[in-house]
Parts: C-alpha cells; structure tokens; sequence
C-alpha cells in the first residue's frame, strides 16, 4: 500500500516561502502566521522530492524541539518516514533523512562541525546568536548537482539574534562576502493564516492587548521594537537626524569605548540649551592604541575640547603592566576619565532619549553615524539583572557604551526648573508688620 504524504492548503504566505530558492530565505514577523506549520511541510516536501537529501532542523532547547516539531513531524511523518530517537532523525524511503536538532549553550553548534546538509533550517532564528548562524553556514553544503545548498529561518522580532536576522533581512546591510541576492524574506501575518482565525478568533485579540511594544512586535511584525529591548522610547524619526554643519560656538567633545577587540569613537556637540547631538563615529576592531589614536586624530578638527574615557581604562593592562590612559596620553589622547558605573549610565541615557513636551529628545544622532542607530534600538534588559543591559550579543554594545561614557561626562539632562513668576516687590503696610509681629509673638 502506498502512503501518500498530504501537505495540507498552504496559505499564499506560506505559498512564496515554499517556492523560494534562494541560498538565505526567512519567513518571519509576527506571531501566529504559520511559520512552523510551513517550515515542517517545506522540509518534509524536500526529503521526499530529492533522494538522500541530509536535512537539518534545529531549535534552541530541546523542549522547545519536541513541542514544536518532534510531536508533530511524528504525526505528520506516521508511516512516511521512520522515526529513530537515538539520533532525533527521522529516515524517508528514498535515502533522505531530515535530523532533529538543539543547541542550547553557545558551545552546542560544534556537535554540527565536520556534518554536511543540504538543507539547514532554523526555527524561531531570533533565539540563535550571529555565531551560531555563521558557524551553521559552513555546515550547509553540498556536492549534489541537482541542488544547490539552502538555509531556512522561522522568526519573531526580539531575542538574542533580532540584530542579525534584522539586518540581513530587513535592513539589508550587507557586509563583504554577503550578497543581497543571496537573502529573501517572507512577511508573515496573524492575518495569513485563516485556519487559526476561524478557529481561534480570540487569538488575534490576544495580541491585540500586549502592552504597545509587544504588540508592535508579535502583531504588526515590527523589526524596531521587540520584547526585552532596553531603550523602548527609541524612535528612529525622533532621535535620528539629517546631518547639518555644526556651529562654531557649540562646544565639541569625543568619547570612547576602547578594547583590542573593538574601539567605538564617538564625537558629540552640545548647543546653546545643553541638547547634544552625535555627529561622527568610527568604530573598528582590533586596532591598537597607537592606531587608534592616530585615527581618532585624523577624523577629528582640533577644536574637540575632550574625550571621555571608562576608568576601567586607568587599571594596568595585564600585558605592559601601564594603564591604558596612560598609553593614550602618551600617544597624543589625554583622556578625561568618567565613571562606568552601568545601571546609571543607563538611567542617565534613558533621560537624555526620553521624548520631552516638545516632543523632541535632548540626544540626536546623526543619520551618518549608522553603527549607534543600528545598536542602541538592539540593546536588551539583562536577563538576571533587569536594570542592566545584557551584555550578549557583544558585539552591539560598544557605539552604546561611548555613548554611555560621553553623557557621564555631561551635565545631567533634567528640564530647567519652571520658575514662579516674581511679583513686583511692594513693602508691607503697617497694619500687616503689626499682625505679623503678633501672629509670631502667640
Ligand atoms: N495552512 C495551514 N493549514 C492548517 N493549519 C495551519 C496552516 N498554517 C498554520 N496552521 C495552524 O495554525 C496554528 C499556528 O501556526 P504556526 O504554529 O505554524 O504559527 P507560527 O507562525 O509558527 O506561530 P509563532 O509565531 O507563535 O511561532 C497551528 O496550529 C498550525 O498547525
Ligand atoms: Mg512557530
């Protein structure tokens, strides 16, 4: 008896996702729109249609998995394929097996080093750090001729990976090496999917009441805000501006987060009435301070009149046994040491983006300076300190930590004090002087 595998009626979502081809393709955005329903029947569909295609599919946990596709793929595959739990894979007649998979810590993705798929699929991508994502690539690929390898990824807005994902996806920023051709997405809406509409009408009102971030996220499918993010009053048509020339009469001054890995420079005016306005950054990696400096100098016009600096930069580097202000100064940087206490570092940047009764914020940032706008949107609350930035994905903190360390350095943003109108001064008349000097007397 032959068994017939049956995919269900996609909806037209669902529909582009299954006839994508490109190299990268993501379908993600809000929540409920079929995502895993599709991404399940898409490799389930791949398996049978090449033989000995090696498929993986992988969350982050390992509840997670067996929720969300084992118990599933169990169902749906129940007399298609053979299902072994030794390796969490499930075996199709024609040779092709798709494997289950989870990488909880960081550490986890090795278990995949030396493995070769054809297919590698990401479920909820957004729980997954850039690394991750990077070290799975050099596992999808392929000798095949009659396939060329393809990498899928389900997602919501939010999570450790929202920065990747949105800026391959969304934003579309690439980097050398990545070609924009390679990387598809594929909006998904409560909306797409009418199965659960019909049957669950009340979900849509569930999303309906999130609290505005969240609804912004898992109903409009938002990439701007998402769950955890640090800095929810961020709004890039507030805080982001078009640059213009900086008068000669504000005062100028840089900042920097500065580490082998990673220097983040940043150059700020204020204006008559204390707003600050971030006109230049450069950030680069693995520079060295002499390199630094002499960079930082080259973009610079002379008239800065400081540069703050963390007082983590005052201990002595374990390698030359000299603090690193020091090696600063020395190189032609004196820096002005300002504290990198965090959770009022924090405090203190949230009051100078808080849009105010103008509707305006005391920090604006340059359109040109795209690594602060790109981070400071991504930072997240720690998990275990809630006051506190996370400090994971590394890579996103430091633009947000010069900027941290330059407000530190500047006079708090608070609004000036209403002050009470003062009423011409009129001298008391006797019969007052004389009722006062009795009150005060009983
Ligand atoms: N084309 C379809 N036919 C039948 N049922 C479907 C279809 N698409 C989705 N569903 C069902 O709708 C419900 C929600 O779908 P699914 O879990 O795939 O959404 P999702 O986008 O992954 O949600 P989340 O963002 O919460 O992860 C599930 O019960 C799923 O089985
Ligand atoms: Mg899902």
């Amino acid at each position: 008896m032959s068994v017939v595998y049956d995919v269900g009626k996609p909806n037209p979502r669902q529909l582009d996702f299954f006839r994508a081809r490109a190299r990268h393709i993501a379908y993600g955005g809000a929540r409920g729109g079929g995502k895993s329903w599709a991404i399940r029947r898409k490799l389930s569909m791949l398996a049978l249609y090449y033989p000995n295609l090696r498929l993986l599919l992988l969350r982050r946990t390992l509840p997670e998995l067996k929720e969300n596709h084992l118990l599933p793929l169990q169902q749906e595959l129940h007399g298609i394929a053979t299902y072994r739990d030794s390796d969490k894979s499930f075996t199709f007649p024609n040779g092709s097996r798709l494997k289950l998979g989870y990488c909880d810590s960081e550490s986890d993705i090795f278990q995949y080093q030396g493995q070769e798929y054809d297919v590698i699929a990401m479920e909820e991508a957004t729980h997954f750090t850039e690394a991750q994502q990077q070290f799975l690539t050099t596992c999808n690929r392929s000798t095949r001729k009659d396939f060329t390898p393809r990498m899928y990824y389900t997602c919501n807005p939010g999570n450790v990976g929202h920065a990747w994902v949105k800026r391959l996806f969304i934003d579309r920023d690439y980097r050398e090496g990545e070609h924009p051709e390679d990387y598809v997405f594929i909006p998904a809406k409560v909306w797409d999917n009418t199965v659960l509409l019909e049957a669950n009408p009340e979900y849509v009102r569930t999303l309906e009441a999130l609290p505005p971030e969240l609804r912004r996220a898992h109903l409009d499918g938002d990439w701007n805000v998402f769950a955890g993010q640090f800095f929810t009053s961020w709004d890039e048509r507030k805080h982001v501006i078009d640059p213009f020339p900086i008068p000669d009469h504000w005062l100028r001054f840089r900042a920097i987060d500065y580490g082998l890995d990673r220097l983040a420079c940043l150059w700020g005016a204020s204006d008559e009435g204390g707003n600050i306005y971030i006109y230049n950054e450069w950030c680069i990696s693995d520079t060295i301070i002499s390199d630094a400096v002499k960079g930082i100098l080259e973009r610079s016009t002379g008239r800065e009149l400081c540069t703050y600096g963390p007082k983590d930069l005052t201990a002595r580097s374990r390698e030359t046994g000299v603090p690193r202000t020091e090696t600063f100064a020395m190189c032609g940087l004196p820096l002005t040491v300002v504290s990198n206490t965090r959770i009022a570092g924090w405090n203190n940047m949230a009051e100078w983006l808080k849009i105010r009764e103008n509707g305006q914020p005391r920090l604006r940032i340059f359109r040109t300076c795209r690594e602060l706008i790109h981070c400071l949107p991504l930072l997240q609350h720690d998990e275990k300190k809630p006051d506190d930035v996370a400090i994971e994905p590394h890579n996103i903190t430091h633009a947000p930590d010069a900027l941290r360390y330059m407000l530190d350095g500047r006079p708090l943003a608070t609004e000036p004090l209403p002050v009470e109108p003062v009423s011409p001064f009129a001298p008391p008349t006797f019969e007052e002087q004389e009722s006062s000097f009795f009150n005060f007397g009983t």
